[in-house]
């Protein structure tokens, strides 16, 4: 594959906003579409050519906005239509495409097909939803518990049944086996399109297809299996899957990603590529590295960084010959990148700059979620009740079933919180990090004087200006868009090195993820050092959290 016959999308950078926490324009506290359009010559500076922006429409934000109350509609807090096209217009003329979150698997329980769902059980749109008779003891027809913590299933009075959600009681599942769901789906999904936008991101997207027989699953110790266990990726999801890609993306110049949790490397091909059904996939095995088991956030694991690397390069095997793979290391569901794969006390800098290498010359595209660039860290709050996140809130209590005290539990909330990712962006040192002249829904990071845009900005040595680099260096490196990727020094525990070659030009990557200086094995020694974190570089070491470009 030559990088001249790539499509527009394998060969840009996508940014990922969460809009909420990007920029408030209007005092509110919430960040909105005009706070979007505000920054877009920022994200060009960056190299970016589409943005991911997660859910703007109409919402309750029971989990921020993946609780969808109208598919084809603007939230108020976020703006207007109007806003929302200006967004686009104004974007198209950078160079950039506005990427949608499609919500499909479940809507918010205030959506009108749901409030007619549970009125009875004869109504037009009875079975737009799952519903079930409860056992003959009144109890949930299965075991299974929701991705958030706590029953799958909750009682409706109304209708005298139970009704399936696989994350929060207030996000009902859609039943995809009626035709006239998925039409209704489709159906906004072509809105957005008509609207030009550059493509999605489809949303939990393995939970759609539910088992033909509901049976309870094998229960873990709080009585409950999770309905992850039971019924990600089903038989029979790809059907509805080729269904949607024929009716709303074909004939398209529009990327799609799919949110995959589950699915294996060697499944991709089923997914992505000729034959799949979306362009890329997100799968999670090198994030949630520390959960080989489920994802339980007191059962983290030792990993070792052979674990890393074997996993990312098995997802770069998949996608070698057919489909395409999004490198990310960030999103709005886990912790910060810096924090989540480097132990405690490390330099984030350093750290942040490590990743950035591998992200920015890795084969695939991109995905950085907003701060990323900037070296953003978590944050730790004293109390559970400090969190808006839903998911914190279900871990917690159930570590608190568990028997754990509440400060243990905390600490990790404070690890593995969603909420690390989704404080309000950093642009300066001024009042609440320029975010906001409100009061922001979610607290600013208290390390916004020094680590914000405006101050990198100035800094040559800023992490931000070492994105800057990397990009242009891609932009400037066919290899590193089409080329093939080979991991190199595979038993290594300290480097993680890897090679880009496309026509004989050949690019490595070498970054050091250990605190102590390693010596480069002898044929890394001779390359010329193209990019290097560290000032007064040596050929024959890398320094700690050193990362480094050679070429030949
Ligand atoms: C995945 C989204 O990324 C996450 O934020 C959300 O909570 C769940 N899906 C449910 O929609």
């Amino acid at each position: 594959m030559t990088a001249e016959n790539l499509k527009w999308w394998q060969k840009t950078i996508v940014y990922q906003i969460y809009p909420k926490s990007f920029q408030d324009t209007t005092g509110s506290g919430t960040g909105d579409l005009n706070g979007v359009t505000q920054h877009l010559d920022y994200l060009k500076n960056l190299g970016v050519g589409a943005i991911w922006l997660t859910p703007v429409y109409p919402s309750p934000q029971v989990d921020n906005g993946y609780d969808i109350s109208n598919y084809t509609e603007i939230d108020s807090a976020y703006g207007t239509m109007k806003d929302f096209e200006n967004l686009i217009a104004e974007a198209d003329k950078r160079g950039i495409k506005i990427v949608m979150d499609l919500v499909f698997n479940h809507s918010s329980d205030k959506h009108e097909w749901f409030l007619e769902s549970k009125k009875n059980r004869t109504n037009e749109k009875a079975d737009w939803y799952i519903w079930r008779d409860a056992k003959p003891d009144g109890t949930p027809p299965t075991n299974w518990r929701g991705i958030f913590g706590g029953s799958a299933w909750t009682w409706n009075e109304q209708r005298q049944q139970y009704y399936l959600h696989s994350f929060a009681k207030e996000q009902p599942d859609l039943n995809w086996e009626n035709p006239a769901v998925r039409q209704a789906l489709f159906d906004a999904a072509n809105f957005w399109l008509k609207k030009g936008v550059g493509g999605f991101r489809i949303d939990a997207i393995v939970y759609i297809k539910k088992p033909a027989e509901f049976k309870d699953g094998t229960p873990d110790s709080d009585g409950l299996a999770s309905v992850h266990d039971v019924y990600a990726n089903t038989a029979g999801i790809l059907d509805f899957l080729h269904e949607f890609k024929a009716k709303v993306f074909d004939g398209h110049d529009i990327f799609t990603v799919g949110e995959a949790n589950s699915v294996k490397p060697e499944e991709l091909k089923f997914w992505v590529g000729n034959d799949g059904v979306f362009d890329m996939l997100f799968e999670f095995s090198h994030v949630n590295i520390m959960f080989p088991d489920g994802e339980a956030w007191h059962k983290p694991q030792i990993w070792k960084l052979t674990d890393l690397k074997k996993v990312i390069t098995e997802s770069q095997k998949a996608t070698a010959q057919n489909g395409w793979y999004p490198i990310y290391f960030e999103n709005h569901d886990k912790p910060r990148s810096v924090n989540h794969f480097f132990p405690q006390g490390t330099d984030t800098v350093k750290a942040a700059k490590v990743l950035a290498a591998i992200l920015l010359t890795m084969r695939g595209t991109p995905f950085i979620f907003e701060g990323e660039e900037l070296g953003f860290t978590n944050v730790a709050w004293d109390s559970i009740e400090s969190y808006n996140d839903i998911g914190s809130h279900g871990q917690f209590q159930l570590m608190l079933q568990e028997g754990l005290t509440v400060s243990k539990a905390l600490k990790f909330v404070h690890r593995f919180s969603r909420d690390n990712a989704r404080t309000p962006m950093q642009w300066s040192d001024k009042k609440n990090a320029g975010f906001s002249t409100g009061t922001p829904w979610l607290p600013v990071n208290e390390n916004y004087k020094t680590v914000n845009a405006e101050i990198e900005e100035k800094n040559s040595d800023s992490v931000l200006n070492w994105y800057r680099k990397l990009v242009q260096l891609r932009a400037g490196h066919a290899e590193l868009i089409g080329g093939d990727y080979k991991l190199l020094l595979p038993d290594n525990e300290e480097i993680f090195a890897f090679s880009r070659s496309l026509n004989g030009n050949t690019l490595i990557t070498a970054v050091n993820f250990s605190n102590e200086k390693v010596a480069l094995p002898p044929d890394f020694i001779d390359k010329k050092i193209l990019l290097d974190s560290e000032s007064g570089a040596d050929k024959n070491i890398l320094k700690p959290f050193e990362a480094r470009i050679l070429q030949g």
